[in-house]
């Protein structure tokens, strides 16, 4: 139990045979039964009372019909961000779509045309592939620099790509980053904001895990930093990750630019993808009014499990590497010490250790060697799949 807090994130959850991907997909992911996961990235925990009890009074009442989005709510989402990261957001400039992957997709289509590219930091979010090459545009790679402490945006190689790619049109940034965990500094997205603005580069920006940051790190919405409408800039942010309600699909996006925000709100519309349902809006307009002490705790409990993870691998899994992460419940393992591509990594993850990590190739160029791993879990799970990787790797 967490005897110091008010809620519980220590008790292991039954989630087995609840139709949720994380522990009844990973079978036919992995193919093997009975892998601890971690991999999906949702957590194992209860999500906030305060929502749950929403959503209960939503079901007793038992009415399912539409539900309109209310100012209310699009003032919860302004207030959330000017209050957790300092960032004014006109009520106004605040629209609604069930999933964060659909706004992207949404985006490139209103803010590209076909054959035009689009650039991503790898290794990045696999979807981001695919809103790009399904949507008929290019992907454009700028790679991730590796330094000794953490990964870090390539600018000289961005400002290239751009010049030698006559048709750079946006690019997604992942703000925090998934999966390297790196919070942007206001340096950084400065730097980059200054250059998309001299070449015309619209910013399709990912932020679902703004909330999921460390005491050591601040997040900075970029857009919070661009003084002119120029670059363009939209915004992507979500309680999804943060209150763990993923599976409900509730995102909002952000711009200032009126009429970037008319094309966004008639792409969605062809889509008919510009509005919630009603527990999807009802989880957000609660999550974003009174998630605050949850998501605290939460935040808590998630450092003890970072200080866990780092402590371990550097103690008794040495050749696992790791850079420290900055934000999000997801963290970037670096096997490449083993010398393993990615097939035997995953063969050993999976058949001698029995856990369900995403392979680092999933998420572009430079993931071989590399496994992505969820800590958003009680302690005794994390724990548990720490040893059974150690017993695993002990004979390499
Ligand atoms: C960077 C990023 N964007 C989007 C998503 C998923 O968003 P949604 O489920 O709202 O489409 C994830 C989920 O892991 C993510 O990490």
């Amino acid at each position: 139990m967490n005897l110091t807090g008010r809620y519980d994130f220590d008790s292991p959850l039954r989630r087995r045979g609840t139709s949720c991907s994380k522990w009844d997909g990973a079978a036919r992911v992995f193919g093997k039964d009975g892998l601890l996961p971690f991999w999906v990235a949702d957590m194992d925990f209860r999500s906030a009372p305060e929502i749950i009890d929403a959503l209960r009074e939503k079901v007793e009442f038992g009415v399912f019909g539409y539900p309109i989005m209310t100012d209310e709510a699009r003032n919860t989402v302004a207030e959330w961000e000017k209050r957790r990261h300092g960032w004014d957001v006109d009520p106004d400039d605040v629209a609604f779509v069930p999933g964060v992957v659909t706004g992207l997709s949404a985006a490139v289509r209103a803010f590209t045309e076909p054959g035009d590219g689009v650039i991503i930091q790898t290794p990045v979010y696999a979807p981001f592939f695919r809103v790009i090459t399904d949507n008929d545009r290019v992907v454009v790679e700028n790679p991730l620099k590796e330094t000794e402490e953490r990964f870090v945006m390539d600018f000289d190689n961005l400002e290239r790509v751009i010049e030698s790619n006559g048709r750079v049109r946006a690019m997604i940034l992942c703000s925090p980053h998934n999966p390297v965990a790196r919070v942007w500094s206001a340096d950084e997205l400065s730097r980059l904001l200054d250059i998309c603005a001299l070449r015309g580069i619209v910013i399709i920006n990912d932020e679902i895990h703004q909330d999921l940051v460390y005491s050591d790190a601040r997040h900075i919405p970029i857009a919070s930093l661009a003084e002119s409408q120029s670059p363009l800039i939209l915004t992507l942010v979500a309680p999804s990750k943060t209150f763990n309600i993923a599976g409900l699909h509730a995102s909002a996006w952000i711009t200032k630019d009126r009429a970037a925000a008319e094309k966004m709100r008639r792409t969605l519309a062809s889509m008919d993808a510009g509005s919630l349902n009603l527990m999807a809006a009802t989880a957000l307009e609660t999550a974003y009014s009174k998630g605050a002490p949850w998501l605290d705790e939460a935040m808590t409990y998630l450092e003890v499990n970072r200080g866990l993870v780092e402590a371990f691998l550097s103690e008794r899994l040495p050749k696992v590497k790791m850079k420290h992460p900055e934000g999000t419940f997801i963290f970037w393992l670096d096997f490449r010490e083993y010398g393993f591509h990615n097939k035997e990594l995953q063969r050993i993850l999976i058949e001698d250790a029995g856990v369900a990590l995403n392979p680092g190739t999933d998420f572009g160029m430079g993931g071989d060697g590399f496994a992505r791993f969820n800590i958003g879990c009680p302690r005794s799970i994390l724990e548990e799949g720490l040893g059974k990787i150690e017993r695993a790797f002990a004979k390499f």
